[in-house]
């Protein structure tokens, strides 16, 4: 039985910005092409026509009312399930996105739209089989920001907003969520994601070693 042939899966990294996501997202793509996947790695907001309004608003956010913000990475999600993420699961692939539609929940439901009601718009997407949502004190997260990416927060990234983001982030409860805590070395974080990926691919998998 060859790894693919129970089909692909669909594994999205979520949490606020700094938690280390694009991090453990190399470093899981990583471990599960040398067990022979086929990994496709992607991202929202897209490079696509929609991803790119959504990054010239980065400097300056309230060019746009919430309302057109939210529709805009709705629109996103929608063409990034068509062109990429629903073709490579087809093809049996590992999906790894680096942000899906519980960020929609938790950065637009800070701005005052329903969390719940985010979710239910989202009944087109395809749920995730495993949405890995990684924790960390919001100072530690500007710090890895402005840091080690040397960046200035932009501003999605700023403090009072982030707070609301992560106080989003720990309502959210559905069955396919688990919970990481982003705030070790980035050795420990990824000790606990290869364990709730390896419990995810043993359940489709059963031929994978049990060390
Ligand atoms: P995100 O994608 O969630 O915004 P990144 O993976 O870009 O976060 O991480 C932000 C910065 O923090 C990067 O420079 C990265 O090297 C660093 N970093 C990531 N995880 C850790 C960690 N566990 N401990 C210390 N630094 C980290
Ligand atoms: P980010 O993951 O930082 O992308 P990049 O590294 O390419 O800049 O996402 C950009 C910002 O967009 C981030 O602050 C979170 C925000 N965002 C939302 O507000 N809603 C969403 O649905 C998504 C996917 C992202």
């Amino acid at each position: 039985m060859s790894p693919h042939s129970l089909g692909g899966f669909f594994i999205v990294f979520e949490g606020i910005d700094g938690t280390g996501k694009s991090t453990q997202i190399k470093l899981l793509a990583h471990f599960l092409r040398s067990l022979g996947h086929h990994v496709v790695t992607t991202a929202e907001p897209t490079r696509g026509k929609f991803g790119r309004q959504i990054r010239a608003l980065y400097r300056n956010r309230g060019r746009i009312s919430p309302r057109e913000e939210l529709e805009l990475f709705i629109a996103d999600r929608r063409e990034h399930l068509h062109h990429l993420i629903l073709p490579a699961l087809r093809r049996n692939s590992i999906v790894i996105c680096d942000r899906y539609f519980l960020s929609t929940a938790a950065y637009q439901g800070a701005r005052g739209f329903s969390p719940d009601e985010i979710i239910t718009r989202h009944a087109f997407a395809r749920q995730p089989e495993l949405a890995l949502i990684i924790e960390a004190p919001i100072d530690q997260c500007l710090q890895r920001i402005t840091t080690a990416r040397k960046e200035t927060p932009n501003d999605f990234e700023q403090r009072t907003s982030l707070e609301k983001v992560d106080f989003v982030f720990r309502q959210l409860f559905l069955p396919y969520i688990c919970r990481v805590d982003g705030s070790g070395s980035i050795v420990e974080v990824q000790a606990q994601i290869m364990e709730h990926v390896t419990t995810l691919l043993r359940s489709r998998l059963t031929y994978l070693p049990h060390s």
